[in-house]
């Protein structure tokens, strides 16, 4: 191919792209309503997206450090990202008129053209935000402290922590990634990344019309999760309530993280009665070993011929289900992912980075101080990344930005 041709031909792919965008404007805007916000999420409500509505299929996460010591900076810093996370929602750029070529573009663009792919974007504030650098020590939830030390978890603190998250879920792995990247280029000079994940899978429906997906043992993950249209579990265990002591918390929920690593080549050994046993469901079903459908309740009561339980003392969902902790519920909104080959072991480093929401830390810790000192899962799992994080409500009228009652005196 000559020079000339190639341009040509480069140039041709070019004018196609701009048309095919064209058509595309076209047709959304004479299409009903419905139509036009088909794969838009809703950006402003009394709760932020990502958290009750249905899990997309990707993720990509982000935990950030504050660099300035400057209220206003951080001010700044939610005014804009509010915004920018509102058109991304639409499927719009980052808002910015400029068009000079002496600038860079207020858009990254490599979502350009895409529609918005259910994206929502969800923030979070760590524990770390509320010392003493702008003044916010007493609007901390008695709540917000650094999680505890928890049974047999070996943190990496490279993938630990951090003053504010961003959750990016999306159906399309690009739409996600962008959010994040522009989010972190416009922080630039105020915050710093501290540690991302990538998730390609969800491993939760929050929908009830949602199929259950597999998580990478295999196994149904997302069965007894609370569910969007469960109003009254949502009130009770994922958001927070009116009376909590902090005001700019209310209708917010706390997001907890965990990169979980699953050590994939022995569980892959495990004989298939061995891998039903550890959690107390069939791997092809889903349905508990007490019973026959995946939604079947699990019997925890029921016995076999020689007495022993049937699903097992130290079965995953016994310890987790909330018969068997007071009633405690969290939504589980988690994704797969894999970072490639543990160079040291050969062994791919591959699990699920879990995300639950609740009202209240706690909720987290109490299980998550039960399974990790006695689920039979745990002879395959390694928590090696953690955070927790309070998630603001929603933004509800324009203008308005995330976390405005928590930074604004
Ligand atoms: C790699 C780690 C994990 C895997 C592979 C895993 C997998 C599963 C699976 C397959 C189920 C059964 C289906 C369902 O109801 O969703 C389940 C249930 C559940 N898991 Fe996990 N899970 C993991 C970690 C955790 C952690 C860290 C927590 C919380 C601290 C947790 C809390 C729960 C709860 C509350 C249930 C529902 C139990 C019930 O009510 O029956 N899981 N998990």
């Amino acid at each position: 191919m000559t020079a000339f041709s190639r341009r040509k031909l480069l140039g041709g792919i070019g004018l196609g792209g701009v048309a095919l965008g064209g058509v595309g404007l076209a047709t959304a805007g004479c299409a009903p309503a419905t139509a036009t916000t088909s794969g838009a999420v809703a950006f402003q409500g009394a709760h932020q997206a990502g958290i009750s509505t249905d899990a997309q299929d990707r993720l990509a996460f982000a935990a950030f450090d504050v660099t300035s010591t400057e209220r206003a900076d951080l001010v700044a810093l939610l005014q804009t990202w509010t915004a920018a996370a509102e058109a991304m929602t639409r499927g719009a750029p980052v808002p910015g008129d400029s068009t000079s070529p002496e600038v860079p573009p207020a858009d990254t663009g490599e979502a350009a053209g895409l529609p918005p792919s259910s994206l929502t974007v969800t923030i979070g504030f760590g524990p770390g935000l509320f010392d003493g650098r702008f003044g916010l020590a007493p609007r901390r939830p008695a709540a917000l402290q650094p999680l505890p030390a928890l049974p047999r978890e070996i943190l990496d603190p490279t993938r630990t922590g951090g003053d504010i998250a961003i959750q990016a879920c999306s159906d399309d792995p690009q739409v996600a990634f962008h959010a994040i990247r522009n989010l972190a280029r416009l922080g630039r000079g105020t915050v710093v990344t501290r540690w991302t994940q990538l998730g390609f899978g969800r491993t939760s429906s929050t929908g009830s019309a949602q199929a259950t997906p597999r998580n990478l043992m295999g196994f149904k993950d997302g069965t007894r999760n609370i569910k969007s249209d469960d109003a009254a579990a949502l009130d009770q265990h994922v958001w927070v309530p009116d009376t909590a002591d902090q005001a700019w918390i209310r209708g917010g929920s706390y997001l907890v993280a965990r990169r979980i690593r699953m050590f994939i080549e022995p569980w892959d050994r495990d004989r298939l009665g061995d891998q039903n046993a550890v959690f107390g469901r069939d791997k092809a079903t889903g349905a508990p070993l007490t019973g026959t459908n995946e939604l079947d309740a699990p019997d925890f009561a029921a016995t076999d011929g020689e007495g022993s339980p049937v699903i097992a003392a130290n079965a995953h969902i016994r310890l987790a289900a909330f018969e068997n902790n007071n009633g405690l519920r969290i939504l589980r909104r988690g994704y797969s992912f894999t970072d490639g080959i543990d160079a040291a072991t050969g062994t791919l480093d591959a699990g699920l980075f879990f995300i639950s929401f609740q009202s209240d830390p706690a909720a987290f810790i109490t299980l998550q101080r039960t399974l990790g000192a006695h689920d039979a899962l745990n002879e395959y799992i390694r928590h090696t990344g953690s955070g927790l994080f309070a998630c603001p409500p929603g933004v509800t009228q324009a203008g308005d930005y995330w976390g405005r009652a928590l930074v604004e005196a």
